[in-house]
């Protein structure tokens, strides 16, 4: 479990990144992190990484307070995968990328996931060459892989689809599902709401540091005042629903269920909402 309890950060220039934050986040949970730029959440998953120290408030990750554990037991426990991959690597290969961690903790009999990872997240044949000559979207793919090498407890992925091409977004959406049913605990800060109304997590809704809402992303995805305020874009289902609902559709956050609705309106209205089978 990890739990902040009156979590508040300053920076030393005096920005107050992080107001009073209550949360608990129970194992096996997934939630997603949303809200407008500079809204607290990469510096909230830094907080639950033990990288930063509350300035006031506690963060316990399994009952271990971040500020009197060393960072080695923390992150042996929590994986953070930065918003920028680069910050991450440092070594030669994208091999020495990846085990290096596993020597770190003394884990070096796990040395065969490495292949499997790489070639999970679309990666193989990349083992020898330096992190930095991979794309954009590779490096992020590769930052992901080299912190779940550990398999964390707990995995923090701080923008996990930025920059990702279709196929990079697929095998995203992909790994993550596996790690949720897998029930791996996991906060993914994130501005892609389509990317979080196809998980249906929890979703943590953040503005100013402070927690604007927190519920089923049915709920917090489908009331678009709320979201306006926090300057997070409404699903497009939403906006699709939303617009219909005069004529009897509810809105709602799934793509899914409003294919379903739009079906079954279309068949009451004329008999055509299901296409003949052949
Ligand atoms: N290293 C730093 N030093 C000083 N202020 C910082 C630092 N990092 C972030 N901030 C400030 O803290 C606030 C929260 O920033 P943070 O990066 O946590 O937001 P965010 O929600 O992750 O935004 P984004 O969606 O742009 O990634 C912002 O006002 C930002 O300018
Ligand atoms: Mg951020």
């Amino acid at each position: 479990m990890i739990e902040l309890d009156r979590v508040s950060f300053t920076y030393p220039g005096g920005v107050r990144a992080v107001e009073r934050v209550d949360l608990v986040l129970r194992d096996g949970e997934v939630v997603a992190l949303m809200g407008g730029n500079g809204a607290g959440k990469t510096t909230l998953l830094k907080l639950m990484s033990g990288l930063l120290k509350p300035s006031e408030g506690t963060v316990r990750i399994d009952g271990l307070d971040t500020r009197r554990t060393p960072l080695n037991t923390i992150a042996r426990l929590v994986g953070y995968v930065p918003q920028i991959a680069e910050t991450l690597f440092f070594l030669e290969s994208v091999e020495e990328e990846m085990l290096y961690a596993l020597r770190n903790f003394g884990m070096l009999d796990r040395a065969d996931r490495v292949i499997d990872l790489l070639r999970a997240f679309g990666l193989e044949g990349t083992e020898k060459r330096s992190p930095f000559t991979l794309s954009g979207g590779q490096k992020k793919r590769l930052s992901i892989a080299v912190v779940l090498a550990w398999e964390p407890k707990y995995l923090l992925l701080d923008e996990p689809t930025l920059g990702q091409d279709r196929a990079g977004r697929d095998a995203m959406t992909e790994i993550i599902r596996r790690l949720r049913d897998e029930g791996k605990t996991l906060v993914i800060a994130t501005h892609d709401v389509e990317f979080v109304s196809e998980l249906s997590p929890r979703v943590v809704l953040m503005g100013r540091g402070k927690v604007l809402a927190d519920g089923r992303a049915e709920d917090v995805l489908t009331d678009e005042g709320l979201l306006r305020e926090a300057r997070v874009l409404p699903p497009q289902s939403v906006v699709i629903s939303s617009r219909l609902e005069a004529m009897g559709v509810k809105k709602t956050s799934s793509f899914e269920d409003l294919v379903l609705q739009l079906r079954s309106l279309l068949k009451s209205v004329g008999g055509c909402g299901e296409p003949e089978a052949r």
